[in-house]
């Protein structure tokens, strides 16, 4: 499979596809902000620069961010397709990752956009603070994730859709019919 990135906003199920996408493709799966956290959870000087931005629901700066995608994408096991889960997140980033992977001859594949209204959003992630607890599940920051996504990553749409790269997935109220829905696209791809 070539590589894909999986694109939406807070809470529309970038993880949890690409965890169905990997079991059925076989692919490598990064995604930064579990990269993030568990350099927050080891106390490294990266992961107590990105807990400020992490808590806060701001983005960590892209120079950062881009240095991180290469190394973890370079410590990928080579010739099979990796699903980019949260990155890219800015232009500065799609540039960055398009570049990167000129540089290694790859190329950047499919976007495969989640479109989930953010009624359904807030109500996961606040379900998901209850199971997991994870730090920024909390309304106040949800709200704040919400605006950076619009104001900073959304405007990508149309950069991906510029590459020839966009396809949109709607939520219409069925895991199953969205997975299958995704599977029926990537199953058209090599
Ligand atoms: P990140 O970890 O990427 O968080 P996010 O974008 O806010 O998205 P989530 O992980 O919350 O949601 P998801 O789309 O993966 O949905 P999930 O499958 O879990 O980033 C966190 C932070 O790190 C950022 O705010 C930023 O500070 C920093 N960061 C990360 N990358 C960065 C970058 N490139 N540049 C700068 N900063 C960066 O689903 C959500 C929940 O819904 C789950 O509990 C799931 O089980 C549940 N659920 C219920 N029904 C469904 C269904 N039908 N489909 C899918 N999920 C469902
Ligand atoms: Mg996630």
């Amino acid at each position: 499979m070539q590589n894909i990135i999986i694109f939406g906003a807070p809470g529309s199920g970038k993880g949890t596809y690409s965890d169905e996408i990997v079991a059925r493709y076989d692919m490598g799966h990064i995604s930064t902000g579990d990269v993030l956290r568990s350099e927050i959870k080891q106390g490294t000087e990266l992961g107590k620069i990105a807990k400020g931005y992490i808590d806060n629901g701001q983005l960590i700066p892209d120079n950062l961010m881009i240095d991180i995608l290469a190394k973890t994408y370079d410590a990928q096991p080579a010739g099979r397709g990796v699903i980019f889960d949260g990155f890219p997140r800015t232009i500065a980033q799609a540039e960055a990752l398009k570049q990167m992977l000129a540089e290694r001859h790859h190329n950047m594949g499919v976007m495969v956009e989640l479109i989930v209204d953010e009624e359904t959003l807030m109500a996961r992630l606040l379900n998901r603070a209850k199971e997991q607890g994870r730090a920024d599940d909390n309304e106040e920051t949800i709200k704040k994730r919400f605006a950076v996504y619009h104001s900073q990553t959304e405007p990508l749409a149309k950069w991906f859709e510029a590459e020839g790269m966009r396809h949109t997935f709607t939520w219409e109220g069925s895991k199953e019919q969205m997975l299958s829905k995704i599977f029926n696209f990537l199953d058209t791809l090599k």
